[in-house]
């Protein structure tokens, strides 16, 4: 999701990238929770080594910042291939996609980040590559142009989602394993900031740790921003490397992070669907454009979060709020049996 760049959406840059890199977990191991993607995964990955083949190709699906770009790379590290990158929107045409799958040689890990996005033309030639390691590259222009297969190496897809639905059937099917990554806890949360921490090489105490897990929405690339706006404040209140609560408090509070760990996107689409539709139901574009964002935006960033903490329900008319939004945005709760939700 390069669109919303939560917590840091007015600074997001560079040096907020390069930071991400710094943190990623580089082995399996060292990748915190999921547990049942990393078992599923640990036994495909050891199988493959064991038989001296690539891994079956692998779907990694799940809200943004959950760990699939970070996974992709330890399929990489894991089976020592090299990671070639490249993303659904970078491939305009089927040619693109050509040019880079005649390049792979075996072994490589060939990452593509926001699949769903393929041109279709692209995605037809993808389903023949991942199943028959075949690609037909088209030579010259026009009517003297020729079609020449080209036989490719084994290799491994990992393909990227943040909407599994938009992929067509016969894309998803050619997947030997898909993830589905959902929500961290608090306390994964907890081990994450924790490492973070030992990384940055500054002292968390662990209410601090408690407190950004609780409020981090489920999502390690929030947790470890979070962290360095805590780690920015300390700096600027004179406790530089030291965060403590009082400094996770006060970070919290000036990067407008409330107490269920809501942003400003996920606020005003609440508050947009309490007050300016009555609780709704709702269509996605109508909630989408009253808050000034794309309804994809809306769909995959702030939606699931506010639909698994209760306070937002998706139904057949559209979007409605539920009576702890209310509550919690602190308006007065309509009476039971009034909304829709
Ligand atoms: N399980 C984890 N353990 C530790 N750190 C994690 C974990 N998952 C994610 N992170 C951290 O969160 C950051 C974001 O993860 P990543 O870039 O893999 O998310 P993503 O799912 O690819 O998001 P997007 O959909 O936006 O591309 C990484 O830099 C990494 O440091
Ligand atoms: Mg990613």
């Amino acid at each position: 999701m390069a669109e919303y760049d939560r917590v840091v959406a007015d600074g997001a840059d560079e040096t907020e990238r390069a930071a991400e890199a710094a943190l990623r977990p580089k082995r399996l191991e060292d990748f915190v929770g999921q547990e049942v993607v990393r078992g599923q995964l640990s036994v495909v990955l050891r199988a493959a080594l064991a038989r001296g083949t690539t891994p079956d190709h692998v779907l990694l699906s799940g809200p943004p910042g959950l760990g699939k770009t970070t996974l992709a790379m330890i399929i990489a590290a894991e089976v020592e291939g090299s990671l070639r990158l490249t993303s659904g929107p970078a491939v305009q045409h089927a040619g693109d996609l050509a040019a880079i799958l005649s390049s792979l040689e075996e072994g490589d890990v060939l990452f593509i980040d926001e699949i769903h996005r393929l041109a279709r033309t692209a995605e037809e030639m993808l389903y023949l590559a991942m199943e028959d390691y075949r690609v037909d590259v088209i030579v010259g222009k026009g009517p003297g142009a020729t079609s020449i297969p080209l036989t490719l190496p084994p290799f491994t897809v990992v393909g990227a989602t943040t909407r599994a639905g938009l992929l067509p059937a016969p894309l998803r099917d050619r997947f030997g394993f898909t993830g589905h990554l959902d929500y961290y806890g608090p306390a994964e949360l907890g081990r994450i900031v924790a490492r973070s921490a030992g990384l940055l090489g500054v002292h968390l105490d662990p209410e601090a740790g408690t407190e950004l897990a609780r409020r981090s929405r489920g999502t390690p690339r929030i947790a470890n921003r979070l962290l360095r706006r805590v780690q920015d404040w300390a700096e600027v209140h004179g406790t530089p490397g030291c965060l403590d609560l009082e400094a996770a408090r006060a970070a919290l509070e000036v990067f407008e992070v409330d107490a269920l760990g809501l942003d400003r996107l996920d606020r005003s689409v609440l508050q947009a669907l309490c007050t300016r539709f009555g609780g709704g139901p709702v269509g996605l574009a109508t909630l989408a454009v009253s808050v000034g964002e794309e309804p994809e935006t809306v769909e995959t960033v702030a939606e699931p979060y506010l639909v698994r903490e209760g306070l937002m329900v998706r139904t057949r008319q559209g979007r409605a709020a539920t009576r702890a939004a209310y509550a919690h945005l602190g308006l007065e709760v309509p009476a039971e049996g009034t909304l829709f939700g």
